[in-house]
């Protein structure tokens, strides 16, 4: 099969979060199990240079964007099985970062446009065409209203994923006409119009022939008001066509065996050795080295989404309490690093935040430490939980989304379980589990009981992939099952 994934960002491209882990890994799988499969992304100045150097122009288009046609440049690059193009075009895409701009709904309204237009300047002709996010959902909707019309696109169906439903691609109702070209019969509620403005994700997920989002218990979340984001009556109209497919990570660059970023390797039978990546990363962060003292850690946005108003709440009085080191590595929220920052200068022999990004010191993190923090509001997939499991970190964290999916709490009477878990938004139920969790760290032979099952498990892209290629398959035979 033929799939076409349309992306804002992909490692080791361009990334700002999780979307870009899934963009580089899931691809490749998908090449492994037969398909044809070519992604494309927008060609962004952050791009490292040596893979600027490798790409080259394949073709040009103009995209119309509302009145004005806007030039496409289309680069490409072929790695690991998979063809890469990227959208050139520097008005749009020359900027000092990826998102954020005044004018990103213009950028990816011609972006959209630009990923279907491009696909015919090449000639790959999808079968399916698998989007992400808002960025990229106004082609799931030109597609069905406008493409398939004509004669290259009219086979080609689309799946629209969902991995924050947070974001929805919210811009005044000229944009109809002015960006994305339409007349303004689109602006209607069982369209592109949401609560008086125009909504990329509606339309996205109303015009896809399915929608999957990234596990399955925020699937079931997102048809509720709390989670829903608004947009529950619309998940619920496509409730039939919505599946949840919990993510994967890439095992080739998640590997304790292999990892080029730790200093000992390690598997659940040489346990000792992850030990000394505890040494190396308290060396490392200057925090006074004891094997002893059970290593707590966070790697990840300083958003309100990962739960850091919880942390902010309860941090202050554990470090008081308890004899524990807590490593904080991410940046986000102007009040929450400003939060870290403090902690470390009140709490200097037990604390160290690192505000900024470094995936050396990420990998070293989870190498390194005993238990892994991530008490997320919601959260759709995760992959902090998981590479902190492959690792032997313990995470704690709350029962939502794909936190819920991925980690389950130890049960002492069974001895099951690979981590420790909590429900309601509550800083002291953080604090409470932490504690009964620091409670389990001082009984060894139970803690390592934990680390192998956490380890040994499977946190692969191998049967997720397979589940999206049955929905491909779906889609393909049956186009869409609902709605027409
Ligand atoms: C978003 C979600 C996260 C998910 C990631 C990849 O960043 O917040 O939960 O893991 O997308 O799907």
């Amino acid at each position: 099969m033929k799939v076409l994934f349309a992306v804002s960002e992909c490692t080791p491209f361009a990334k700002s979060g999780g979307l870009a882990d899934v963009a580089g890994a899931l691809p490749k799988v998908l090449s492994r199990l037969g398909n044809d499969v070519a992604v494309i992304m927008p060609k962004y100045s952050q791009i490292p240079d040596p893979w600027k150097k490798r790409m080259k122009k394949t073709a040009e288009c103009t995209v119309a964007v509302g009145w004005r046609q806007q030039y496409c440049g289309i680069d490409h690059l072929a790695e690991d099985g998979v063809n890469y193009y990227f959208i050139d075009n520097k008005y749009y895409f020359l900027r000092d970062s990826l998102y954020g701009h005044f004018d990103d709904g213009e950028r990816f309204a011609y972006f959209s446009r630009a990923v279907l237009e491009a696909a015919e300047a090449v000639s790959f002709q999808a079968d399916i065409i698998h989007t992400h996010d808002w960025h990229t959902a106004m082609v799931n909707y030109l597609l069905k209203e406008e493409y398939s019309k004509r004669p290259f696109y009219k086979q080609m169906k689309s799946v629209l994923t969902i991995h924050n439903l947070q974001f929805q691609g919210i811009f005044p109702p000229e944009v109809t006409h002015d960006l994305l070209g339409l007349d303004m019969s689109h602006f209607h509620y069982e369209r592109l119009e949401c609560n008086g403005f125009v909504n990329f994700m509606k339309a996205g997920i109303l015009a896809a022939d399915h929608v999957t989002t990234v596990s399955p218990t925020y699937r079931n979340e997102i048809l509720t008001p709390y989670y829903g984001e608004q947009l529950e009556p619309v998940l619920q109209h496509r409730e039939k066509d919505l599946t949840g497919i919990l993510n994967g990570i890439d095992d080739s660059f998640y590997q304790t065996e292999s990892d080029p970023y730790i200093e000992m390797h390690y598997d659940p039978e040489r346990l000792d050795l992850k030990e000394e990546n505890k040494t190396k990363l308290q060396r490392r962060m200057g925090l006074p080295e004891r094997k002893d003292i059970p290593l707590i850690s966070m790697v990840t946005r300083l958003t309100k989404q990962k739960g850091l108003d919880l942390v902010k709440r309860m941090m202050h009085e554990l470090l008081e309490e308890r004899d524990i080191q807590l490593i904080v590595l991410g940046t986000g929220e102007r009040e929450f690093e400003d939060y870290f920052r403090y902690i470390e200068f009140a709490f200097h022999d037990k604390c160290r935040a690192y505000i900024g990004f470094d995936e050396p010191l990420a990998h070293q993190i989870y190498a390194g430490s005993d238990l892994f923090l991530m008490p997320s509001k919601f959260e759709p997939c995760g992959l902090g939980q998981m590479i902190a499991l492959q690792y032997g970190a313990i995470p704690i964290v709350r029962e939502t989304g794909g936190l819920y999916d991925t980690v389950r709490s130890y049960r002492e009477e069974e001895g099951t379980g690979n981590g420790f878990t909590f429900s309601a938004f509550n800083a002291h139920d953080l604090k409470f589990t932490i504690e009964r969790a620091l409670s389990f760290y001082r009984q060894k032979d139970v803690w390592k009981s934990i680390m192998k099952t956490a380890m040994n498990a499977d946190y692969s892209w191998k049967q997720s992939a397979k589940q999206y290629q049955r929905i491909f398959e779906h889609v393909t035979r049956s186009g869409r099952d609902v709605l027409e």
